[in-house]
């Protein structure tokens, strides 16, 4: 519930963002099963955010959950060989996503990597940012008709606009399918992915009929179908000499070869890939800017001063030489919305062997649960956790947060590849937009934090636009 205290020290009103009403205590095992299924993220109870270390028997099994940035660092580089995907994350993951790179394991997982890296350098980020900057144009000329009063949902807005970065950058070809269509497909796709049911939660094997858990099988068609076309195309094209093939998404995945055996992607694994970037690469930004918007419109001081930084740094256009490293509010805004909305709001492993965390015995098999969502609000790593202050992020500040304290893109071998691309194509997106328009919330609407795969807000963010 959003809460709004205003009888501050000074007089000063203090804005605490939306979040579900923390139970006071563990939840009983139904209360745990049903919040999973409805809105995981109201299952943590007021404990784990002030304690660093949970530890107990559950309908899941035995769980440890970490929130204390050595742990964080032990699970995910000091000690990482010792913790695999776990398998309720593989188990809700599984249908369309499975063995793409956020899932796989192992070799293949390690074959993957290495060959899609080259599409997220330092280097072949400079390189997607004219891309980038025109589809934060095509988004600005997409609302130029509109009127001001106009009430839009920035949640599809900026999921139709992510999606659109993709098509320019790693799936130059296209989708093959109306970009509108093919966003509302991935979030209800992920909306009913992401309704944990308790059976697998309590690991019932994949014929227990799943009651009351939303097909996706229609989605999945949809997406089949589509990757078969983009693929069947580019084949054609590999066919013909004289055409050069692109080396973009398709191309890298087309051409990935295990080091020891030389053998390819099955045509299984090219399409979980393509899904899994789709899915990982826009949805998620998409939450983060929408929330970024939102946040802004509830410190109006703090948004001037955004719109101000806009209007200087963008007068040479983005390509003026340091633009990008100027446009620090910017980056500070979507940085703390990271913070406060982690799109990927739990992060989980399994632990091969028995392990100590924190002086504690993590037995063989146990799960390690680490919630960015938790650890970023967490009372012994933030000040003020729960309010919106962006300033903790500007330059000579930021410095003293420390690494494993804040998760949003993970840490590791396994840190997402695309946090680098996220953190341009965020910082391009949200500039464009306040530099050109002002969002409020539209008047009534009662903003609440929904955790289905990523983060999102439960029904939309409806916001009235206004010129500037
Ligand atoms: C704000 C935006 C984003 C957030 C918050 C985010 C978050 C994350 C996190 C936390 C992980 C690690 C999961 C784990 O350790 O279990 C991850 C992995 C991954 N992300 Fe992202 N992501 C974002 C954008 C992107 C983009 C733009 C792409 C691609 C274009 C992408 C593709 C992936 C992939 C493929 C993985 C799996 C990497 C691996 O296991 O090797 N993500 N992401």
């Amino acid at each position: 519930m959003p809460v709004m205290e205003t009888a501050q020290a000074g007089g000063q009103a203090r804005f605490l963002t939306p979040a579900p009403p923390r139970p006071k205590g563990p939840l009983g095992p139904i209360s745990f099963l049903a919040g999973m299924w409805n809105n995981p993220l109201a299952t943590w109870s007021e404990e784990s955010f002030r304690v660093p270390y949970i530890q107990t028997d559950s309908v899941m099994g035995r769980i440890c959950i970490a929130h204390d940035p050595a742990a964080v660092r032990r699970v995910f580089v000091d000690h990482v060989a010792n913790y695999r995907k776990d398998k309720l994350q593989l188990r809700v993951l599984s249908p369309g996503l499975g063995n793409g790179l956020l899932t796989a394991e192992g070799e293949l997982w390690k074959a993957q990597r290495r060959a899609l890296a080259p599409l997220f350098t330092p280097r072949a980020i400079d390189a997607f940012q004219p891309a980038m900057v025109a589809s934060a144009r095509w988004l600005i000329e997409r609302w130029s008709p509109l009127r001001d009063g106009r009430r839009l949902d920035i949640a599809a807005e900026m999921s139709r606009a992510t999606l659109e970065v993709l098509q320019r950058t790693i799936f130059p070809a296209g989708l093959k399918r109306d970009p509108g269509e093919f966003a509302r497909a991935m979030s209800r796709y992920f909306e009913r992915l992401g309704q944990v049911h308790p059976f697998d939660i309590i690991g019932l094997p994949k014929w227990a009929p799943r009651i009351g858990k939303r097909d996706t099988s229609n989605e999945l068609t949809f997406f089949g179908e589509a990757i078969a076309e983009l693929l069947a195309e580019r084949r054609e094209t590999a066919a013909d000499s004289n055409a050069a093939t692109p080396r973009d998404l398709l191309g890298l995945l087309l051409a990935a070869r295990d080091p020891q055996t030389g053998i390819g992607l099955t045509e299984a694994e090219i399409n979980a890939n393509i899904l899994t970037f789709i899915g990982a690469g826009h949805e998620t930004t998409a939450g983060a800017l929408t929330w970024s918007l939102y946040l802004l419109s509830q410190r109006e001081d703090w948004r001037a001063q955004v719109e101000a930084e806009a209007a200087a740094v963008l007068q040479d256009g983005f390509e003026a030489p340091g633009a990008i490293d100027r446009l620090e509010k910017t980056r500070a805004t979507f940085e703390e919305a990271l913070r406060l909305y982690p799109p990927a709001a739990t992060l989980s492993r399994e632990a091969l062997e028995a392990d100590t965390l924190g002086g504690r015995s993590v037995r063989a098999g146990e799960t390690v649960i680490i919630s960015p969502w938790v650890l970023h609000r967490h009372q012994l790593l933030w000040e003020r956790p729960d309010e919106f202050l962006p300033e903790r992020f500007m330059p000579g500040v930021r410095e003293k947060i420390d690494r494993f304290a804040y998760l949003p893109f993970g840490a590791g071998p396994r840190v997402c590849i695309g946090g680098g691309f996220a953190m341009r194509e965020g910082v391009i997106l949200l500039a464009a937009i306040v530099q050109k328009f002002r969002f409020n919330l539209a008047p009534g609407h009662v903003v609440t934090p929904v955790q289905r795969i990523t983060l999102r807000p439960k029904g939309g963010m409806p916001m009235i636009l206004k010129r500037r």
